[in-house]
């Protein structure tokens, strides 16, 4: 099925200059960007995309991580997209994350892991719509 996910290269990523890196990784696996924007995501906005984490104990730290700096927020486009890009992204935690995935390759803690990639078809549309006007998405 041809699906759309949010991928968030987050601060650590987008000052060790990892953009390019993380899109390359997309795009060689045949996805395709059809939204893309660079911001510095405010407090009410980092708090609706990681509502599902509020009061775990790793929560304010999240936030505070998320709006230090600016980020890059795409969505990404193509058969089974939202899988191929958590495959693409690795694990979240630190340990877990294999050699050959992006957090594998260069995530250094688990907190700071580089990328964000949603986690289902409902996840996808919830926050695809917290960061995008669906007009704003292209076709092609
Ligand atoms: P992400 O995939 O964006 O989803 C939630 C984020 O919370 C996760 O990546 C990490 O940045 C962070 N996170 C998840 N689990 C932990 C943890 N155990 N300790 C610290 N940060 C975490």
């Amino acid at each position: 099925m041809i699906e759309k996910t949010l991928v968030l290269v987050k601060p650590d990523g987008v000052n060790r200059r990892l953009v390019g890196e993380v899109i390359r990784r997309i795009e060689n696996k045949g996805l395709k960007p059809v939204c893309l924007r660079m911001m510095h995501l405010n407090e009410k906005t980092a708090e609706a995309h990681y509502s599902v984490h509020k009061g775990k104990d790793f929560y304010d730290r999240l936030i505070k991580f998320i709006t230090a700096s600016p980020i890059v927020a795409m969505v990404i486009e193509g058969e089974n997209a939202i899988e191929l890009c958590r495959k693409l992204a690795g694990a979240t935690s630190f340990h877990d994350a294999l050699p050959g995935t992006i957090r594998g390759d260069y995530a250094c803690t688990t907190a700071e892991n580089v990328v964000h990639t949603s986690d289902s078809l409902e996840s996808a549309e919830r926050e695809i719509s917290i960061f995008f006007r669906p007009e704003q998405i292209l076709k092609y």
